[in-house]
């Protein structure tokens, strides 16, 4: 298939510039003014709108076993809901019970995800530690294209590690040339402040944000931050929704460590008195975690993004429906935690970024593809217009306008935490691998079109972590033995 896309004005990481792109095969084949349309060439005009790179979201949990249940949204709808929003390339979780090897767990998610509509990558989490685990990261890194390893440092007895779990891990993961990442919450506080809650009688969705406060955030992105330092490895923090997480990954960077922050589209713009609401469901529907905090959590997520302290933008999409969060009606620790939006990340960021003049354009392709491509060694073939890389590309309306409901959604789930919004910047038409998937409303994902994606270990900044690392390993000092 030969897509000309017309008249447009490209807009990348770096800048801005008008001119047609020629896809073909599936990659971009030509950048340029007037370029002629072969024979046969699907033409796509642009017109005034914007031509970006496909988003990538870094963080999604399609049809995740979960809780007691499974995320309703499977490798299939969960992509091609992405689809229509813009987004092209998802790095989904491989989440290995604590007794189960993380090679078995990764083949089962592949399994799973051969239906997906847009190209997949997977994130593998460590969950125990073993001989077994050591041997199986590096068959996993070496072999099946993993180059970062997820640590929930949250929900005990079930999926949280332990520092000495972290360590290990992540000193693995450096030798490997993998970046290792972390769901930063305390896990023991949650564990101990939900008893504490729930013995005073609060039962509902209220308790679960109390029970998870900012601190706990704060308190656990700090410590993984002090670890990773000190054996000289990077680290990723997956859903950064607070103000203390944010001034850590801050302090850690303006001090030369390598720290990468992710922020969810939902905590940027809802905020925590959804858990008051009277109505059970509609309170339920928000419990994620970490859960939605006061406004001036907001304000620090923004301007991380703006500042560039914290890098990316993902979803963390994990979908469970009215009936899967009833689980928890009599106590808000059952409640499946979760909520979906990767139909909508684009839109949200550009409203309540771009439009509100609190992102440039190229930033706003920065946290929504460019900058996850690179951390994740997945760039150029993912998050550049450029000849050569995989023809993922939105035709953009900035000026469009929809509004957001779960009446009118492609998830498959039946609740939208950004209900009723009207939003400005559209997906126009989206383009996956070089097919024409999503036009004028129109989505024409295909079951199983999307391509698992290798990630190679040793990305470029890996390399130069391992550089440093060579040049400052510890001596021991020369003595005498003692007379
Ligand atoms: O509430 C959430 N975020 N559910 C998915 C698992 C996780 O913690 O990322
Ligand atoms: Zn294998
Ligand atoms: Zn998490
Ligand atoms: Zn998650």
């Amino acid at each position: 298939m030969t897509i000309l896309i017309r008249g447009g004005t490209i807009v990348t990481a770096e800048h801005s510039f008008r001119a047609d792109v020629l896809c073909a095969g599936g990659t971009i084949a030509a950048i340029g003014p007037d370029l002629a349309a072969p024979h046969g060439t699907t033409i796509v005009d642009a017109g005034e709108a914007l031509v970006i790179p496909g988003g990538i979201d870094p963080h999604t949990h399609m049809e995740l076993p979960f809780m007691g249940t499974v995320a309703s949204e499977d490798f299939y709808t969960g992509t091609a809901a992405g689809l229509a929003g813009g987004t092209t390339t998802i790095i989904d979780f491989v989440i290995p019970g604590p007794t189960e090897s993380p090679l078995a767990a990764y083949h089962i998610w592949r399994a799973r995800a051969e239906k997906a509509a847009a190209d997949y990558s997977f994130h593998v989490a460590i969950t125990s530690w073993s001989d077994q685990v050591h041997t199986e990261m590096g068959i996993l890194a070496r072999d099946h294209g993993v180059n970062s390893f997820k640590h929930f440092m949250a929900y005990k007895n079930a999926i949280m590690v332990d520092d000495g779990i972290l360590l290990n891990s992540f000193a693995r993961a450096l030798e490997l040339g993998a970046i290792p990442t972390v769901h930063a919450e305390n896990g023991e506080a949650v564990f101990h402040l939900q008893r504490r809650l729930l013995a005073q009688g609060i039962t509902g969705p209220e308790g679960h944000a109390l029970s998870r406060p900012p601190a706990v955030e704060a308190e656990a992105a700090t410590r993984a931050i002090a670890m990773a330092g000190v054996i000289g490895a990077p680290l990723y923090i997956v859903h950064v929704s607070t103000e203390g997480a944010t001034s850590a990954i801050a302090r850690a960077r303006a001090s030369g460590q390598r720290v990468f922050g992710e922020v969810l589209a939902q905590h940027l713009v809802i905020d925590e008195s959804v858990y008051r609401n009277p109505d059970f469901g509609f309170a339920a529907a928000h419990v994620m975690s970490p859960p939605f905090r006061a406004k001036h959590h907001q304000d620090a997520l923004w301007s991380g993004l703006a500042s560039g302290q914290l890098q990316t933008t993902a979803t963390d999409h994990c979908c469970f429906c009215a009936p899967q969060k009833a689980a928890g009606a009599d106590d808000f620790t059952l409640i499946p935690n979760g909520t979906g939006g990767i139909e909508d990340r684009m839109s949200i960021l550009w409203h309540h970024g771009v439009a509100q003049g609190r992102l440039t354009p190229q930033e706003f392709v920065q946290i929504t593809s460019t900058n996850a491509a690179k951390i994740f060694n997945l760039h150029p073939r993912k998050g550049a217009i450029a000849p050569g890389a995989d023809a993922d590309l939105v035709v953009w309306d900035p000026a469009a306008r929809r509004r957001i409901s779960a009446r009118t959604h492609h998830q498959n789930v039946d609740f939208n935490v950004f209900e009723g919004m009207e939003v400005q910047g559209v997906a126009r038409h989206t383009i996956a691998s070089g097919h024409l998937v999503f036009t004028e409303g129109d989505l024409r994902a295909r079951r199983g079109a999307g391509r698992y994606i290798d990630r190679p270990c040793f990305a470029p900044l890996m390399q130069t972590i391992a550089t440093r690392n060579a040049l400052t390993q510890p001596a021991a000092t020369p003595r005498h033995p003692p007379a």
